[in-house]
């Protein structure tokens, strides 16, 4: 793509060239060399640097500030990450308008490191998004793609795979989640790595448990350079999946109040945060984590179900007894026991599929 030189580049060579050059013979006034003198001393502001750039993004840091706000409810150190990722796009942006580098598309590749529902695919489209508005990917689209997406039965069909998926990631994001399920193919570890050598046109996302990326990175010495970034998604915590909760269940129409509120907090804090479950670790070993953990934000939707359950069965109890104003508003109403009991409930439930 042929770029000319970019609005502040030009602006200060004309500035430069006006003042040394001796021909024609110029009557420069005093105050003019003052002023020239202090537009080159001038700090540019916010705006003044937004009119240099030719190219200007499709978003500003503080409209991104504010989506995040909105998508990741507390979380301060992933949007803290995600807004340095966007000044840094801002950077290398900047940079390419005025000394016409290519962009090495290699840095943009990314690890990400949580448990299942901490946001991943949410965190991956946006990072499109951020890449797509300074145009350091052109589409900045997430492909999808998981183990059966690249590993085929035989080693030819493993590299037909992964070439595929990375066609389809072109001037986008390429997205493997429980990427550790790769390290049982070799194939497809080396394909990747050899496209990666070989392509600069997509930005590949590999996404897993903390223990199995790690485990996976030093099954292969050569995956850990390929990788510039690394975004680590805690667990959400008590206090971050109620706000979740309470804004799901006012979307649903529901009003929880005080005490319900309160109880969820609680259930969350002192039966969803103790290492109790049981999951196999990358070694077969067992691993114990957290309700929390191995549900995060997905925890919200069971529990509001389980809830919401509850509520049906009470107000069956109150059936004839309710006047239809008294049964209109409690039939929105989300109360602690309705809480205490649906969890009990989906805990001894849930537990059958573990
Ligand atoms: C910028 O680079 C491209 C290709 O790398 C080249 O075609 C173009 O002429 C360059 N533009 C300037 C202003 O140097
Ligand atoms: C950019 O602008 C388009 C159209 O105005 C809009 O649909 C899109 O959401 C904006 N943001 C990004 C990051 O592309
Ligand atoms: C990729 O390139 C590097 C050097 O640039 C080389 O050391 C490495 O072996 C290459 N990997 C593959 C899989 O080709
Ligand atoms: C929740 O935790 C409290 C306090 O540790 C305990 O008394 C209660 O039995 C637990 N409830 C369930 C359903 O596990």
């Amino acid at each position: 793509m042929p770029r000319s030189l970019s609005g502040r580049a030009m602006a200060a060579l004309l500035l430069v060239g006006g003042f040394f050059s001796s021909s024609p013979p110029l009557h420069i006034d005093k105050t003019e060399t003052k002023d020239q003198l202090y537009s080159l001393n001038h700090k540019m502001t916010k705006e003044e640097l937004q009119q240099e750039r030719s190219y200007s993004s499709n978003m500003t840091k503080e409209e991104l500030e504010q989506e995040l706000e909105e998508m990741f409810v507390g979380r301060e150190p992933l949007r803290k990450t995600l807004i340095d990722i966007f000044i840094w796009a801002q950077d290398l942006r900047d940079r390419q308008e005025i000394d016409n580098s290519t962009i090495r598309r290699t840095l943009m590749h990314t690890v990400f490191i949580g448990n299942p529902g901490t946001g991943k695919t949410m965190v991956a489209k946006k990072l499109g998004d951020i890449f797509k508005s300074f145009g350091l990917a052109k589409s900045g689209h997430v492909v999808e793609a998981l183990r059966g997406d690249l590993v085929g039965e035989s080693s030819k069909q493993t590299a037909q795979n992964v070439e595929r998926q990375m066609q389809k990631a072109k001037d986008g994001i390429l997205f493997v989640d429980e990427a550790y399920r790769l390290s049982s193919s070799s194939d497809a570890v080396e394909e990747i790595l050899l496209r990666l050598n070989a392509t600069n046109d997509f930005i590949l996302i590999l996404a897993g448990y903390p223990d199995e990326m790690q485990k996976l990175f030093l099954m292969n010495n050569g995956l850990p350079r390929r990788f510039y970034q690394i975004i680590k998604l805690d667990d959400y915590t008590p206090h971050e999946l109620t706000k979740i909760c309470n804004r799901q269940a006012h979307e649903r129409g529901y009003v929880l109040d005080q005490a319900a509120e309160q109880k969820f907090l609680e259930l969350l804090d002192k039966n969803c945060s103790n290492p109790s479950l049981e999951r196999q670790g990358p070694d077969g070993e067992k691993v114990y984590e957290s309700i929390i953990s191995q549900y995060n934000a997905g925890l919200c939707d069971h529990l509001l179900f389980a809830a919401e359950k509850e509520k049906a069965l009470r107000m069956e109890q109150k059936r004839g007894s309710l006047s239809r104003i008294e049964w209109k508003r409690e039939i929105n109403e989300l109360k602690e026991e309705d809480f205490t009991k649906g969890f009990e409930k989906w805990l001894s439930e849930s537990s059958q599929l573990r």
